[in-house]
C-alpha cells in the first residue's frame, strides 16, 4: 500500500487514488482508520472534500473522453479485469487480512470475501466481450441494430460492510461495459478499496478509469453523487442514504441503483428437513455479525414445529461467541460505536416492549475493553408491528414468528417494506414453486439461503429495498444503455 511514512506509534498514512497518483486529500485532513476489534486506530486515509471529488470525476470523465477505455476491444477490457483477478488471488492473504482487521470480521470472512471478490473480476473478465445488442425486424429498406454503450463515468458508493465484495461486484460490471469510475468507499473501511486501485493500477488499467477518494458521506459521497459529469450512480447503503443520493442525482438526471438492504424471512414449513435447516437459519443472521443486507433475520416457523425449532435455536444461540477477528470465533465486533448503539438500542426496545429473549450468545471474556462487541440474541415470538419486526436491525439479532399455513406465511413473509431475499424450507415440491412465486423478493433459495458470492446470480430488491439489478449478466445492461441505429437504404 502507498504510504508517506509510517509513523512512530507505526500508523501507516494511506493515499487515495486518483487519476492513477496517490494522493493526499486537498484540505491535507485525514480521517482515523480504526480496528473494530480494540478500537485502536492504526491508520488514516484522506478526509477528502468535493474538491477531491471533482478533480477524481474529471480524471475519469477525460480518461471515458479521450483515453483508450471505452474504444477499447471488449476482449482486452475483459483481459485487464482478469489480471485484476489474478492479482487478487495473488494478494488474496493480504487483502483478507487487511479487510478482517479494517471491519472485525472473522478471519474466515475475509478469506471468503476474497475468494468472491476473484471471482467477480474472473466472471465480468470473462464476460466483457459476450454481452451484444441486437438486429431489428424494421420498415423494407432500413436495417436496424442496437448497441449496448456504456453510460460514461460511474460513481460507485460504497458500504463498510463487504467492502471488497461489493467493490468487486460494482466495478466488474461497470468496467466491463466500458465505463470509468469513481468510488467513494465508507468511512469505516476504506482501505482495501485502496488496495484495489493500487493492483488495478498494476495490471494495467489506464489512468483515470479506476478511481477511489475516500471521505466522509456527508462530504465525499455527497459531492460524488450531485456531480455533474457523473453519468450514472450505484449505491448499498441504508434506505436514508440511498434517498439523499437519488435526491442529488435528480438534480443531474441521472440513472441510478440502489441496493438497500432487507429483513428477509426464512419460512419453515412442519415438514421441512431441520437438521439441514437449522445451521443454516443461525448462520445467515450470524454471518459477519449480522451486518450483511440479505441477513435472514425472520425466522417463519409453522406452528407444528415452532417449538421445536425455537429450542433448537436457542441452544445453538446459546454457543455462540464473539471475539476479535484474528480468533476467528463464530462472529466479530460491530463496525463501530454508532452501529454499536443502534443494535443495542433496538434490543433494549424491544426487551422493553415485553418480547422474550429465548438465548444469548457470548463475547469471549479477555476482549480488549475498546472492542465493539455484542453477543447475538434470540427473540422469541414477535408480534409483525414491533419495530424489531420490521425494521433493519444489521447485528447478530434473529426474531421468530409462527405461522399457520401457506396463506399466513405468505402474509407475513412479504410484511414489510422490505424484498431482497427469502428462503423457503419445505419438501413438498408444489409448494415449492407455489411459495417461490408468492414471497416478493429478489432472490429466493428453496432449501438452502444465500450465495455465498453467487456472482453469476442476479441480485436486488423489489419495494424499499432499492432497484436495478446487480451480478450477473443483468448488471451488464445495468451498466450500460442500449444505442438503436437506423439505417435507411431504400
Ligand atoms: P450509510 O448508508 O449512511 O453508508 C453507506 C455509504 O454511504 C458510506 O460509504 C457512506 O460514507 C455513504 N454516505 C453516507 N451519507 C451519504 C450522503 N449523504 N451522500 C452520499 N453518500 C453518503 O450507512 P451507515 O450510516 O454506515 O449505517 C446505518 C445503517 O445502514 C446500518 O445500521 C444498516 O441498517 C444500514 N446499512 C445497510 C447496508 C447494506 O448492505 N444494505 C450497508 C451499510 C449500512
Ligand atoms: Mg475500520
Amino acid at each position: 500500500m502507498d504510504m508517506d511514512r509510517p509513523e512512530t506509534d507505526g500508523r501507516r498514512i494511506v493515499r487515495q487514488v486518483i487519476g492513477g497518483k496517490s494522493v493526499a486529500a486537498s484540505s491535507g485532513s485525514e480521517i482515523d482508520v480504526v480496528c473494530p476489534s480494540d478500537g485502536l486506530v492504526f491508520a488514516s486515509i484522506p478526509a477528502s472534500d468535493a474538491e477531491d471529488v471533482d478533480r477524481a470525476v474529471r480524471a475519469a470523465a477525460a480518461a471515458f473522453e479521450t483515453g483508450p477505455w471505452p474504444r477499447m476491444p471488449a476482449v482486452e477490457r475483459g483481459r485487464l479485469l482478469t489480471r485484476l483477478c489474478h492479482l487478487v488471488e495473488k494478494n488474496g492473504d493480504e487483502l483478507a487480512a487487511l479487510e478482517s482487521r479494517d471491519t472485525g470480521k472473522p478471519a474466515r470472512q475475509g478469506k471468503a470475501d476474497v475468494a468472491a471478490t476473484l471471482r467477480y473480476y474472473e466472471f465480468y473478465g470473462g464476460a466483457a466481450d459476450k454481452i451484444h445488442g441486437d438486429t431489428l425486424p424494421f420498415l423494407d429498406g432500413y436495417t436496424a441494430l442496437t448497441l449496448r454503450e456504456p453510460h460514461g463515468v460511474v460513481g460507485g458508493i460504497i458500504p463498510w460492510n463487504y467492502p471488497l465484495q461489493i467493490l468487486a461486484r460494482v466495478a466488474g460490471a461497470a468496467l466491463a461495459m466500458g465505463n470509468t469510475l469513481v468510488i467513494k468507499p465508507a468511512e469505516d473501511a476504506s482501505l482495501t478499496a485502496v488496495r484495489m486501485a493500487e493492483l488495478a493500477r498494476e495490471a494495467g488499467f489506464p489512468d483515470g478509469v479506476f478511481n477511489v477518494v475516500t471521505g466522509y458521506g456527508g462530504e465525499a459521497g455527497a459531492a460524488l453523487s450531485a456531480h455533474p459529469l457523473v453519468d450514472y450512480v450505484t449505491f448499498t447503503g441504508s434506505p436514508a442514504t440511498g434517498t439523499a443520493i437519488q435526491q442529488a442525482a435528480a438534480l443531474n438526471n441521472r440513472g441510478v441503483t440502489m441496493e438497500l438492504g432487507g429483513k428477509s424471512p426464512q419460512i419453515v414449513f412442519a415438514d421441512a428437513d431441520l437438521d439441514k435447516a437449522l445451521p443454516v437459519l443461525v448462520n445467515a443472521i450470524i454471518q459477519n455479525g449480522g451486518q450483511t443486507c440479505s441477513a435472514g433475520s425472520r425466522v417463519l416457523v409453522e406452528r407444528p414445529v415452532y417449538e421445536a425449532v425455537a429450542s433448537a435455536l436457542a441452544e445453538r444461540f446459546a454457543r455462540l461467541v464473539a471475539g476479535p477477528h484474528d480468533a476467528d470465533l463464530d462472529l466479530g465486533a460491530l463496525i463501530n460505536p454508532r452501529q454499536k448503539a443502534r443494535v443495542a438500542g433496538m434490543v433494549a426496545d424491544a426487551e422493553k416492549a415485553g418480547i422474550p429473549v429465548l438465548a444469548r450468545g457470548a463475547i469471549r471474556p479477555d476482549v480488549r475493553a475498546g472492542g465493539y462487541y455484542f453477543a447475538p440474541v434470540l427473540f422469541g415470538t414477535v408480534d409483525p408491528s414491533a419495530t424489531i419486526a420490521r425494521e433493519e436491525v444489521f447485528g447478530p439479532v434473529l426474531t421468530l414468528f409462527s405461522f399457520d399455513g401457506e396463506e399466513e406465511a405468505v402474509r407475513l413473509a412479504n410484511g414489510t417494506d422490505y424484498g431482497l431475499v427469502a428462503g423457503i424450507w419445505t419438501k413438498d415440491g408444489a409448494r415449492q414453486h407455489r411459495m417461490a412465486k408468492r414471497v416478493r423478493a429478489g432472490q429466493v433459495f428453496v432449501n438452502g439461503y444465500g450465495a455465498g458470492g453467487g456472482i453469476e446470480l442476479p441480485f436486488g430488491g423489489f419495494k424499499r429495498s432499492g432497484h436495478g439489478r446487480e451480478k450477473g449478466f443483468e448488471a451488464l445492461y445495468d451498466m450500460s444503455a442500449t444505442k438503436t441505429i437506423v439505417f435507411n437504404h431504400g
